[in-house]
């Protein structure tokens, strides 16, 4: 039947009605907040190209930590950011580097709340790749071990859960294998598993001081026409395995989520990344774009594309709004 039987407008009519034939609603266990942690006390430091988030101690990343979860977001994604950095990131798996502290404190203050480190070596090495470099490259094997454990000490701190984002093959396996030895087979993996080689992670890199020193990530992350490729890496990824398969950025990947959401059935995870955020918040600084509207429509679209679990810089503020009966 069409017009003038069939009226699509009757079903827009009043908010109550919408609200009925509303498909997809966000909720605030659909999200992961992530924090970038540094040495010191009392540190709390704005990133300039991400207002609203951080650079924190550990201290104050407890507090902060805190309200995320008071607001019912269940999980939160670390970032490291080293006091001193070099070849092979060694802090990244010392008992006493900072995400690993700031693990145990999490864990000790907040034991409900789900804990996730980022697992990869960019953040710790000097030259600012994910991977050990040899002879110029970014070379696969010899990070595998390092990677391994480097997942191992986030267990050994208590983490609930590791997420390799480096893109490396076999990271997973080399992962799984190293937690289960010793005995931590509980622990699950998030694997970055279609992350692009993409211009959206610039304001990370400059909160994470991670740009690489030469070159780009173009050998080891994807290039961004794929999506058969994308789907031959969550297979592999979830073969070595992985329990929750993230796809990276989220907007300009739509098409992917859908794709890895219909393929498989695991838990899929999309990272609303820091270009996608801050683009948003420079636009409604501009007044060109009403921010807080551009941000729940992108993050209902990642949900409706078909994604479970969205890590955002933007899960706090849309946790306030849903909270408060606004979304
Ligand atoms: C580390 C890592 C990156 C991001 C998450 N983990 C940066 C990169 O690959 O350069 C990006 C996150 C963001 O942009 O919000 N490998």
């Amino acid at each position: 039947m069409a017009f003038p039987q069939n009226r699509g407008r009757r079903l827009r009519r009043t908010e109550a009605i919408r609200a009925m034939v509303r498909e997809t609603s966000l909720s605030t266990r659909d999200f992961i907040f992530p924090f970038f942690v540094v040495h010191g006390r009392g540190v709390k430091r704005e990133i300039p190209s991400m207002p609203g988030n951080f650079h924190l101690s550990v201290d104050e990343l407890a507090r902060e930590a805190a309200l995320v979860s008071g607001l019912g977001i269940p999980a939160v994604l670390l970032f490291g950011i080293p006091d001193k950095k070099d070849p092979l990131g060694k802090e990244s798996y010392s008992e006493r580097g900072i995400v690993q502290q700031a693990v145990r404190a999490l864990k000790k203050e907040l034991p409900d709340l789900c804990v996730i480190t980022d697992v990869c070596l960019c953040e710790y090495t000097d030259h600012g790749h994910c991977g050990m470099i040899i002879d110029g490259r970014v070379d696969n094997d010899s990070t595998l071990e390092l990677l391994a454990k480097q997942a191992l000490s986030h267990a050994e701190a208590g983490a609930d859960m590791v997420a390799p984002s480096d893109m490396m093959d076999g990271r997973v396996r080399a992962v799984r294998e190293a937690l289960d030895e010793k005995g931590f087979t509980e622990i699950s993996i998030m694997s970055y598993a279609a992350k692009y080689s993409s211009s959206f992670y610039g304001p990370f890199r400059e909160a994470a001081e991670s740009a690489p020193a030469f070159g780009d990530r173009k050998t080891y992350q994807m290039d961004p026409p794929n999506v058969r490729e994308a789907l031959r890496e969550v297979a592999l990824d979830l073969e070595e395995g992985a329990d929750i398969v993230m796809v990276k950025p989220a907007l300009a990947y739509l098409d992917v989520v859908r794709r890895v959401r219909e393929s498989f059935n695991v838990p899929v995870a999309a990272y609303n990344v820091s270009g996608e955020f801050s683009m948003v918040k420079a636009a409604d600084r501009l007044g060109w774009v009403d921010g807080e509207r551009a941000m729940l429509e992108i993050l209902t679209g990642i949900k409706r594309a078909g994604a479970d679990i969205i890590i955002t810089y933007f899960a706090r503020e849309a946790a306030k709004l849903i909270q408060e009966g606004r979304v």
